[in-house]
């Protein structure tokens, strides 16, 4: 189905055109009610959508246009475990991962999987409490002190991000992080642990992926060569994987492997064994919390109309921006400390679902856009560094501003300073400066400079944003937040027509480097252009100084 030919699109672009002029001051002018109409609100959530250059009329298109697309139907059977993921055959199931026990069935070709699900849930977090209890000690009778999680991708952005957004929850267990196959990376890690106190979660979705392998074998190798035995392993080493041979050949034990699923894509996985090491961190009952936060947003998702649905309204206004006025980035700025990681991993939620060229089912070339680049750091920090060209450029970037309502420390007026830095910049994007305003404003400024500097100060404003708050960073409001992403980029995927569960770009990244590492080795005769060969033969001369 190619959404541009839905009535609802042409609808959309005439509209754009006859209302791109209006300038977001003067609706807020108009209408005295424009908050109050454009928020929605989820018991610990609220997001303000009013900052956007729409109407009610525009709000009214864009949910024609999720209905003429047929999103609600395609939203039930990923629900329903339809194999949705069409090119890899496969169903996406990640909202069943959140489910309570008690829940209907879910079945994938035939089968219930809640109750399997629940059974590798139990497990991997039945271990977690086993492993912070001193239950499982390591080889040697000592206690685990330090977890290193090992993987790439997906089974490493949400649980690192996770984790790093819940450490004011961590218990008794360090945990650390390694993905990049940079042996500084894990000879980073290493150099801080102690073998016999040092448990490794091995993760990978396929065990198949070189970098994780690569560093799995790294750390076997460090933890034989700190004294310690080969049968010491099946103390220290666990994985997580659907690939139960291959883990079982990397040497780790069945009983030390914990179940994901095929129908569970890496990105969307935190919520199963995935999150291991937010287990570890903050422990059962904290992790159960989590899913039950995603549960709420699930909830709130499939049950409520387009026009109050949040993650609907942020994956139209999304589309709004990228198909009818050309945005090409979008910028997501958590004023958090705690979700300093978010934006990476919304990098791989959003752009590895959405980053696709092709429909879903023929793998016909698109003609529209589809995902957008997805970038952003910590507030207030990214103000001193790239707001001024989200303010001035010549670019338009929609924002979402994620802001905590409390934090827990009462430091000083850090936390209100920190709000009224995100309700400000959300202000002032929408709002800007005229030269009037700008003028005014330098009244010490000599006279002969002063209109230039006014117009170097004119903000043209009408720069849209979200402003999505939650009540503080919890394992609940954390898993509301992911959840929301994942319906948004789900959705926005829907409306384009594309798979947003397969990857086959990175799929081919993963078998470029097979070539060229041979050829580094010297165990075979680089055959590219002539940059590539150019750079292997530096290598070759620089190696070999
Ligand atoms: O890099 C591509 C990718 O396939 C991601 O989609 C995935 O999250 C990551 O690799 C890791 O894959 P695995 O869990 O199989 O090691």
């Amino acid at each position: 189905m190619n959404p541009t030919l839905t009535p609802a699109w042409q609808q959309l672009a005439a509209h754009q055109a006859a209302t791109e002029s209006i300038h977001m001051r003067e609706q807020f002018a108009a209408e005295p009610d424009r908050f109050e109409r454009m928020h929605e609100r989820l018991p610990g959530m609220l997001v303000d959508f009013s900052k956007n250059r729409i109407s009610e009329e525009t709000l009214d298109l864009l949910c024609q246009l999720a209905e003429q697309t047929g999103i609600k139907e395609k939203l039930q059977a990923m629900r329903e475990g339809e194999l949705v993921n069409y090119s890899e055959q496969r169903a996406a199931l990640h909202t069943a991962l959140r489910l309570p026990a008690d829940a209907a069935p879910v079945y994938v070709r035939g089968e219930n999987v809640v109750p399997l699900l629940h059974q590798a849930l139990d497990a991997a977090l039945s271990f977690a409490e086993q492993v912070l209890s001193g239950e499982h000690k390591g080889a040697t009778g000592e206690r685990i002190t330090d977890l290193v999680h090992i993987g790439i991708g997906g089974s490493d952005l949400g649980p690192q991000m996770a984790a790093l957004a819940l450490q004011r929850f961590w218990r008794n267990v360090r945990v650390h992080f390694v993905a990049n196959a940079d042996d500084a990376a894990i000879a980073n890690v290493l150099a801080q642990v102690k073998a016999e106190t040092t448990l490794f979660s091995i993760a990978s979705k396929s065990f198949g992926t070189p970098e994780t392998l690569l560093n799995a074998h790294a750390a076997r190798n460090w933890f034989l060569q700190q004294g310690m035995k080969e049968a010491d392993i099946r103390q220290h080493f666990i994985a997580i994987s659907t690939n139960h041979q291959a883990v079982q050949a990397f040497g780790i034990a069945p009983e030390r492997t914990f179940a994901m699923f095929d129908w569970v894509g890496g990105r969307y996985s935190v919520w199963s064994a995935i999150g291991f090491p937010l287990m570890v961190a903050v422990g059962a009952e904290r992790f159960r919390e989590f899913l039950a936060g995603a549960h709420a947003m699930d909830e709130h998702f499939f049950n409520t109309p387009f026009r109050h649905n949040i993650p609907v309204l942020l994956a139209l206004l999304g589309i709004w921006y990228s198909n009818f006025y050309g945005a090409e980035s979008h910028a997501v700025i958590p004023y958090s400390h705690p979700l300093r990681r978010f934006a990476a991993h919304l990098q791989q939620l959003d752009m590895e679902s959405n980053g696709k060229h092709t429909t879903a089912i023929a793998g016909e070339e698109v003609d529209w856009q589809t995902g957008p680049i997805i970038w952003g750091e910590e507030g207030v920090n990214c103000q001193h560094a790239f707001f001024q060209l989200i303010h001035q450029g010549t670019r338009l970037i929609p924002v979402d501003f994620i802001v905590p309502m409390s934090t827990p420390y009462g430091i000083g007026r850090q936390h209100r300073f920190l709000v009224a830095n995100a309700f400000a910049q959300a202000e002032a994007l929408m709002r800007g400066k005229t030269f009037d305003e700008a003028y005014a404003s330098l009244g010490a400024t000599p006279e002969a400079e002063r209109a230039e500097l006014a117009r170097q100060n004119v903000f043209h404003g009408n720069r849209p944003s979200n402003t999505i708050l939650v009540d503080d960073i919890t394992p609940y409001t954390l898993g509301m937040l992911i959840a929301m992403y994942e319906h948004k980029v789900v959705t926005q995927g829907a409306v384009w027509d594309i798979n947003s569960f397969d990857q086959w770009g990175v799929e081919y990244g993963k078998v470029l480097a097979k070539t060229i590492e041979p050829e580094l080795a010297g165990e075979a005769q680089p055959a590219h252009d002539s940059s590539t060969n150019g750079l292997i033969a530096y290598f070759h001369e620089r190696q070999s100084r």
